[in-house]
């Protein structure tokens, strides 16, 4: 039970603590007490046996006796010879011993003495005062008082209560505090376990209410974070599959339909089965380059997108990867520069790089009316090495600007869709550049231009020295 209860460990603990802290006060407070009952007492006790030896000269015995009666006390007067003056009435008194005998002597030598414990003259246990009797500077004799232990200690245990009263305030205030830390604690722990098995379950909508700010609210926070992360990754990944289904989807349906329609035989024309073979061919171009993004994407999603760099000289490379564009450059009569000066030598993966300058001038050219002009231009910081594509195209609507980036974001599907696009390009661009420790950022003006920037640094390669 308190293995599995932190309410009850701390409870346990809190008793302990207090258990000990309140023993050790009772024993000390305890001792405390009775030295001051026994010294108060035994005060107490010499000042009368020095008011009655001074009586003595000129007897009240009867009122002495009173006087001890009524302050639990027992009396014996002696003189030097050890003969009994005066005693309490009532008063049994054995033989002295060696205790007794002692004190008295000191008495009778001139000298107050005391004598705490068993007394076998008065026959009990308590505090023995003698006093020596004196007329003119003789010694005549000695006052002896004793009070007995149990009347000391009757003050003393009424304030041994008032400990005993105090010991049980604290232990139920102990209690109390233990049911407010078990709310504290225990509760929001409990309800986090079952939270996080909520989450386990998959149930991502769960949140924890969140009093406070400390360590025990910020676990709770914290694993509201994750639930609302969790859920954020959730929809993400359903709507990542919903669109993924429907990329596939339309070009098999065009695929299906077509070679359908050609096996059924109707056509004759062979024009018209050219035209069919044509969409056939490029839907299945269409469902290639998808299956093949996609592949790329999740090597990246799985951490095995590898990366052999090679040391590179952009502007020979940029120059070759231009000229396998330029026959669409020239079909869609957009005028292609490059202005690439001699650059340092960088470090990348040529297959990858050719990938992200081929989806970027792609996209230029796609995105760019007849007409238009696309320019690539390089430049270096030192550090690295910046390369631009601009084009004088359609442009990117601002509220799309930080999104064209996501997997299957197109501006505007059917026209993107028309141009052949599918949404994985500038994906696989930005994940490229960032495999070489690099970054990527678009500016666009609605209807004017884009341009698309990226940065690599010189030396990406890991560990090699600067
Ligand atoms: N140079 C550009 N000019 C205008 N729009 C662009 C340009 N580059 C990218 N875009 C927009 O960003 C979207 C995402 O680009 P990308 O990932 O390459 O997908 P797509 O396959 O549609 O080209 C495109 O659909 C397009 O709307
Ligand atoms: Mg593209």
């Amino acid at each position: 039970m308190i293995r599995k209860s932190v309410t009850a460990k701390i409870g346990v603990a809190i008793m302990g603590l207090i258990s000990v802290v309140l023993l050790v006060q009772y024993l000390a407070l305890g001792q405390l007490l009775k030295n001051a009952f026994y010294s108060q007492a035994t005060e107490e006790l010499l000042v009368q046996g020095q008011q009655y030896a001074r009586m003595s000269a000129s007897g009240g015995y009867m009122m002495m006796q009173m006087l001890c009666t009524t302050a639990n006390t027992s009396l014996v007067m002696l003189n030097t010879k050890g003969d009994i003056i005066t005693a309490s009435p009532a008063l049994h008194l054995g033989q002295p011993s060696s205790a007794d005998k002692e004190t008295l002597q000191t008495a009778l030598r001139g000298k107050s003495q005391m004598h705490s414990g068993y007394s076998d003259l008065f026959s009990a246990k308590g505090l023995t005062v003698a006093v020596p009797m004196k007329q003119s500077g003789e010694i005549t004799g000695a006052v002896v008082l004793f009070r007995p232990q149990s009347v000391i200690q009757t003050g003393f245990q009424q304030q041994e209560w008032l400990l005993v009263l105090a010991g049980i305030g604290a232990i139920l205030m102990a209690l109390g505090l233990t049911v407010v830390l078990s709310k504290r604690i225990a509760e929001p722990l409990k309800q986090m376990a079952g939270a996080t098995r909520e989450l386990g379950k998959g149930n991502f909508e769960m949140r924890l209410p969140v009093v406070g700010e400390d360590e025990v609210a910020n676990l709770g926070e914290s694993i509201n974070e994750l639930a609302e992360n969790l859920h954020r990754l959730e929809t993400s990944r359903k709507e990542f599959l919903a669109d993924i289904s429907h990329e596939l989807r339309t070009p098999m349906s065009y695929i299906c339909g077509y070679s359908q329609v050609l096996e059924e035989g109707f056509i004759q024309s062979p024009e018209e089965t050219q035209k069919y073979l044509h969409i056939i061919y490029e839907e299945s171009k269409r469902l290639e380059t998808l299956v093949n993004d996609l592949f790329v994407l999740a090597q990246a999603d799985a951490g095995m997108l590898t990366v052999e760099k090679q040391s590179t000289q952009l502007e020979n490379f940029v120059q070759q990867v231009v000229e396998t564009m330029q026959k669409r450059v020239e079909d869609k009569q957009i005028e292609l520069q490059l202005d690439i000066p001699t650059l340092p030598t960088v470090y990348v993966d040529p297959l990858r790089m050719e990938q992200v300058f081929i989806n970027l001038i792609d996209n230029a050219i796609r995105y760019t009316p007849a007409g238009g002009r696309i320019v690539v231009q390089g430049q270096t910081d030192g550090r690295g090495v910046e390369i631009s594509i601009s084009d004088t195209g359609i442009g990117i609507p601002k509220e799309d600007l930080p999104r064209i980036w996501d997997r299957l974001y197109r501006v505007e599907k059917s026209r993107s869709r028309a141009r052949g696009g599918t949404g994985l390009g500038l994906a696989i661009v930005k994940q490229i550049v960032e495999l070489h420790s690099g970054h990527v950022t678009a500016e666009s003006v609605e209807g004017k231009g884009t341009t698309m920037r990226f940065w690599i640094p010189l030396k990406s390669e890991p560990g090699m020295a600067e």
